[in-house]
């Protein structure tokens, strides 16, 4: 329902079952059903994208953008674009650095 329900480890999840790019889109700053919902999700995938550059995953393979129910042609644009980068990129190859996932998947446990 709302961007900030997207928890990071969805998205490290997506990329350590292979998925070659994850595409996040929420309202516009201050448009957010939930009020902060966006801010905290621009907040939340700001560190990710840090964590993603530091397994060595091309950054842009994850984005976050806003675009309103209105704007039809943002949309279809940035689907386009999305697609172009990572067909470019082609298929994820995570690099190997042991305990990266398994790290995420400990600190679920406890
Ligand atoms: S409802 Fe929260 S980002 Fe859209």
């Amino acid at each position: 329902m709302c961007s900030s329900r997207v928890e990071p480890t969805f998205v490290l999840r997506a990329f350590n079952n292979g998925i070659d790019g994850v595409l996040i889109i929420g309202c516009h700053m201050g448009d957010c059903h939930y009020m902060k919902g966006f801010e905290y999700t621009q907040v939340r995938m700001d560190h990710l994208k840090n964590l993603i550059k530091y397994i060595g995953i091309e950054a842009d393979r994850f984005q976050l953008h806003s675009i309103s129910a209105s704007e039809g042609k943002q949309f279809s644009e940035l689907i386009n674009d999305f697609t172009k980068t990572i067909i470019e990129f082609g298929e994820l190859k995570i690099p190997k650095k042991p305990g990266i996932f398994e790290l995420e998947y400990n600190c679920k446990m406890k």
